[in-house]
Order: C-alpha cells, then structure tokens, then sequence
C-alpha cells in the first residue's frame, strides 16, 4: 500500500484530504503539522520519513495571504519556493513522487479565453509570483511530480469565501461583494477526492500541470448570492467594483482555469461549482464546528 505525506495538515486542502482519507483505504495517508513537518526544514522531512517512510508526498502546506504577501515576499518565497526546494531535494534522493498545488494567480487574468496549463504565467502580486517561482523549480526536477492549479479554494474548513460570507451574513444587514472578477470555485473535497482516486495510475504524472476547478465560471458577487440563496438567508447583498473594494494586492480579472486536460485525461466529469457549493454547504451544516 502507498504511503503518501501530507504536509501542511492542518490547513483547509489538508482538512480535505482528512475528511476523504477514508474512502481510499488503498492509499496511507501521513498527515503532519508545521510542527512535525516545517517544508523550510529539510531535516524534518527526514526525521518524520525515519520514523514513516512515505512514497509521495502531497504538499498542502504553503504561504496563501495573498495580501500580506505584498509585505512579506521573502517570507512567502521561504515557503513557496524554498520549501519546495526542499521537498524536491528529499523526494529526488529517495525517489518519491511530489503532488503540488499552485494557483491561477500565476495568471495575470487579461486574457478573456480560459486559461491552460501552457499558457504563459504572468503574476501581478507578490504571492503570485512566489507561487510561479515553486512551479519553475518543480518543473526542473527530476523527481516524479505533478503541480495542480487551482482558483477560488472553498471547503468546510479553514478560512474562505464560503465561510466568510456565512459569517458576514449573520453580523450585518448588507454586504458588499465585488462583481468584476471571474473565475471557477474550487471544492477542496473534490479536489482531494480526484488526486486520491488517481495519484496511483500509471499515466498520473503524465503531465507536469493540471487545471482544476469546477464547471462554470462566476463572478465574486454571483458566488456570494448563491451562497445566501441556498441559506434562503435575507441579508441584502450589493455589488460594487474592484477599485471600489482595494486591496493591498492585485487580484486577476478573469483567471478562469480551462481544465478540458485533465478532464480528459483522467477521464474525469466535473460537477458544477453550484453543486460543490450545495454539498459543501450541507457538510458545513452537519457539523456547525468545523
Ligand atoms: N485558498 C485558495 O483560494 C487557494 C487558491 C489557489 C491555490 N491555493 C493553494 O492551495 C494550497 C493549499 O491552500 P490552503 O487554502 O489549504 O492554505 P492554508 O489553509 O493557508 O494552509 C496552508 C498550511 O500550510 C502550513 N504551513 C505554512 N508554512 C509551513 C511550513 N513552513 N511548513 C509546513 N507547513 C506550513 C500552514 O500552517 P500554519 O497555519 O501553522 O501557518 C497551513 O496549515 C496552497 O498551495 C495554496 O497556494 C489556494
């Protein structure tokens, strides 16, 4: 049975993994903190595969502040770039395989055609381009790997969208949610369930990138409307533009991912974001905790 690390643990995609890691009883998975696995320390890697070797390792841990990145880029490089520097140099010398997950902010979202993995990225923030610095490096190494873009992550856990209008709708009477950017939710559930279902294939790492996200593009305010709908919650809800809500980075206006590769080679049939939404919606309701 394949051991598979899973870095960064207790983050919202690592919660997904968690939440799935039991309808693929065929793979073993090794979930570790920052604690336990700090990717900026290479001889942490080494203790805990001493201790449990693993075969792959799925890398969920990494710096996602997008704004504070503008600030922080050495920090978000650290973690981006040079951590994954480490967990290429591990996997190199005991011959793993790598999963890797990066974002459509290495887009810079001028184009008005879906975005494919061979498109050129051309970050306009700071984690963009700490996140297109960890694609350049995995991509020389020799190791087997694989890096998934995604945009727009929601799940039942940690901090995102989803949750953050669930909250904003229950403190205040009207919200405002930008309405001139596009792209495609992800749902981390489905996400972690289609790198389980399909990390042991041989033709698996076949490709160096995957888009992945859910069919249908939308926009920030459409999101937020659905979310509310499906709560049949009454806050009001307003759009207003980008340059009405700055923020200390700059966001793509359409990084919308084109994931017909993926869907085609894993022969996969992705639901609609709409659909991700409702289920993640009901498991939030089922355990008002996490
Ligand atoms: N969220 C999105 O919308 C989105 C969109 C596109 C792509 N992605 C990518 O998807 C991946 C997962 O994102 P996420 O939303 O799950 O992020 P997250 O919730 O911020 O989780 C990241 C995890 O990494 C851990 N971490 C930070 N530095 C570490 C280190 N040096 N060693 C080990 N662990 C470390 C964090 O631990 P602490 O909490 O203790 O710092 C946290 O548990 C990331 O690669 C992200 O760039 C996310």
């Amino acid at each position: 049975m394949p051991n598979y690390l899973i870095t960064g643990g207790e983050g919202q995609l690592g919660k997904c993994f968690a939440a799935v890691a039991e309808e693929f009883p065929k793979n073993k998975l090794i979930f570790t903190n920052q604690n336990e696995v700090d990717i900026t320390h290479l001889e942490t890697l080494k203790k805990c595969f001493d201790s449990r070797p693993f075969d792959g390792i799925i890398n969920c841990a990494g710096y996602t502040q997008v704004d504070f990145a503008e600030e922080e880029y050495e920090k978000a490089n650290k973690i981006n770039v040079e951590g994954l520097r480490n967990i290429s140099v591990f996997a190199e010398e005991k011959e793993l395989c790598i999963v890797n997950f990066s974002s459509d902010y290495v887009f810079d979202g001028t184009s008005m055609s879906p975005y494919k993995e061979n498109d050129k990225p051309n970050p306009i923030n700071k984690y963009g381009y700490s996140k297109y610095n960890g694609e350049l490096l995995l991509k020389k190494s020799s190791c087997q790997h694989t890096t998934f873009r995604i945009s727009w992550l929601f799940s039942p856990f940690g901090e995102n969208f989803v949750k953050t209008i669930l909250k904003l709708s229950k403190l205040k009477k009207t919200i405002q949610v930008v309405n001139d950017q596009h792209g495609r939710p992800t749902y981390g559930i489905d996400l972690a369930r289609t790198v389980l279902s399909n990390i042991s294939k041989p033709d698996f790492y076949n490709f160096n990138f995957y888009n992945y996200a859910m069919q249908g593009t939308t926009t920030w305010f459409d999101f937020a409307s659905k979310i509310l709908a499906i709560k049949k919650n009454t806050c009001q809800i307003k759009s207003c533009s980008t340059a009405e809500y700055p923020t200390l980075a700059k966001r793509p206006k359409h990084s919308v991912l084109d994931t017909k590769r993926i869907e085609n080679h894993l022969s996969l049939n992705i639901p609609s974001w709409e659909d991700s939404l409702k289920r993640c919606l009901k498991r939030i309701d089922n355990n008002e905790k996490i």
